[in-house]
């Protein structure tokens, strides 16, 4: 009786449209995402590899279970920054002997591994979402660690990264380190905080200073081996737990680290057959139209994502600007908030906080996809209520304490953007779809209010308004914001935590709520703030 039925035409010139449009993007994407996968280049990778060594990706493979999938993180961050995508660091979540794990590499193709502004983002957001869900982390190490020119910005927030190894073990989860090269100075406490630590022999230089430094420090003649070396620290100084003799005999002997952890998930995986999607996955291309401004059904979306196209619609007359249900995604049962025509009204916002307090009742995860320009302007709008009735909302998103998962599939804008769980309200994942747009408003409104901000400015001095320069720096702003609302842009300073094949986001929330019943937790029963009726 529930499940969704489409109404979607893949015959119609709309649909082939919006596909083009997806794929057009999707393309784009691709070349963004290579960028991170070529790491250094193929002058450092070559380098690297004549040194008998695995690249980092390959070092992920051969630590993870045969086929099974590595849910990447952030591989576009520090795009559009001046430092290389990626971060030098790959960061995702994979399984090892059958146990989920966070797992961070250094790259170290990429300025010899050297940790930047953007790689500290990186490594903290994997630490968040470690520690939120309970992850054992596994770090494979090789890097020169500060970047030196970015030292500034990076050497006293950095410090943060050797706390967050010591707070996970002291909360009971596993760290586990590898290391398979440079891990000097600072970088020498990622092996010293882990609860395990293998190191590669004559491969591993784990010391506070090097042959140099020591030799400047107090005069003493030394070398990287008795200073730092995998048999050093292995005989006699005892940092290392586990000698290996290369870098897959580490990478197997972590993986029996792991075998060993006696490690347990806080939930059971759901029993019995999960039924798939009634409708083609693959029409999760065509739905978004390139026009953000044109609307489109979001249970389009939900049909295509949940199990057996399954969506118990909840008061689906009332506030029909936002569409909410109960659904099961790969047997999880989950809450589902759609923005179905843009906009929010007081209406939606408080069947939104109704449906977040029902959902927190029932300790039922919340998955909210974005589609909204933001709550309704207006005299009618804010005399009814509107900013109580999105306060609302936001303190029921605020305070919710049931996991929740957002999907920027296309606009997110202004407070709407908080009140859909977007980042600051700490959802355990955030993805974006090619086609998402986020800003504080869209970049023809934002160009507009500027520009009649600035004529009433002039009119208030007496000045006469110059409409050219207007024009040109209304175009200006347009370009400038548009340029910032996009998916890699944002993607790249951590606003998400990746941008994916809408194709795949089925995939992608199963493998997160996986994760997510790694820890427990318990719906707010009576935490909210006070709600402003
Ligand atoms: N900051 C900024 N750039 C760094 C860097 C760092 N910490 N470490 C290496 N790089 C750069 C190098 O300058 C070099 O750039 P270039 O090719 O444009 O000249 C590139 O990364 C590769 O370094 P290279 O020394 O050729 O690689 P390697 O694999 O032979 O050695 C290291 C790697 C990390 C062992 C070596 O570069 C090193 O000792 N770096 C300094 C380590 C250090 O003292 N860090 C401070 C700790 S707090």
């Amino acid at each position: 009786m529930t499940v969704l039925a489409s109404a979607l035409d893949t015959s119609a010139t709309d649909y082939t449209a919006n596909r083009e449009a997806m794929l057009g993007k999707l393309d784009e994407l691709q070349q963004e995402h290579a960028k991170a996968l070529a790491g250094g280049g193929d002058k450092y990778v070559d380098r690297h590899r004549k040194r008998g060594k695995l690249l980092a990706r390959e070092r992920i493979e051969l630590l993870l279970d045969p086929d099974t999938p590595f849910l990447e993180l952030s591989p576009l961050a520090a795009w559009g920054s001046d430092y290389p995508v990626g971060a030098s660091m790959v960061t995702g979540i994979g399984v090892v002997e059958g146990v989920e794990c966070l797992i961070t590499a250094n790259d170290p193709t990429v300025r010899g591994g050297a940790s930047n502004p953007w790689t500290l983002k990186k490594a903290f957001r994997a630490h968040e979402i470690g520690s939120a869900n309970r992850l054992p982390s596994i770090h494979l190490v090789e890097s020169g660690g500060a970047d030196l020119p970015s030292q500034k910005e990076i050497f006293i927030p950095g410090g943060a990264l050797f706390k967050h190894l010591t707070q996970s073990s002291a909360a009971g989860i596993p760290t586990v380190a590898v290391v398979f090269g440079n891990s000097t100075a600072g970088g020498a406490y990622v092996p010293g905080m882990c609860d395990h630590v293998i190191m590669v022999k004559e491969r591993a230089k784990v010391f506070l200073g090097g042959p140099p430094l020591v030799k400047m420090a107090t005069g003493e003649e030394s070398d990287d081996e008795s200073l730092g070396g995998a048999e050093m620290h292995a005989r006699t100084s005892g940092l290392a737990d586990y000698f290996a003799v290369d870098e897959p005999d580490a990478l197997r002997q972590a993986r029996s680290v792991v075998r060993r952890l006696n490690w347990r998930k806080a939930y059971p995986n759901p029993s019995g057959p999960v039924a798939s999607p009634k409708y083609d996955e693959d029409e999760l291309l065509g739905i978004v139209p390139g026009d953000l401004k044109i609307p489109f059904d979001p249970r389009e979306v939900i049909a295509r994502v949940v199990d057996g196209s399954d969506f118990d619609e909840f008061k689906p007359l009332y506030g029909a600007s936002l569409a909410t249900g109960w659904a099961e995604l790969h047997g999880y049962p989950i809450g589902v908030l759609a923005n179905a025509q843009g906009v929010l009204f007081s209406e939606e916002s408080q069947k939104a906080a109704q449906f977040i307090q029902l959902a927190n009742q029932r300790d039922i995860p919340l998955l909210f996809l974005h589609n909204t320009t933001g709550y309704m302007v207006g005299k009618e709008y804010e005399q009814g209520g509107i900013i109580k009735h999105g306060a609302m909302m936001i303190n029921a998103v605020s305070n919710s304490k049931v996991p929740h998962l957002s999907v920027l599939m296309g606009a997110s804008y202004g407070a709407g953007h908080y009140g859909m769980c977007g980042r600051a309200y700490d959802p355990r994942f955030l993805f974006a779809w090619p086609s998402a747009k986020s800003a504080v408003m869209g970049p023809q409104q934002l160009a507009g209010v500027l520009s009649i901000v600035a004529r009433a400015s002039a009119q208030a001095k007496g000045q006469p308004y110059d409409e050219e320069a207007d024009a040109g720096l209304r175009a200006m702003v347009e370009q400038q914001i548009e340029a910032e609302s996009l998916p890699a842009f944002l993607s790249g300073r951590l606003y998400d935590d990746g941008v994916i094949d809408p194709r795949d986001t089925r995939t992608v929330l199963g493998l997160c709520l996986s994760v997510i019943h790694n820890a427990p937790y318990a719906g707010v029963r009576d935490g909210f703030g006070v709600f402003r009726m």
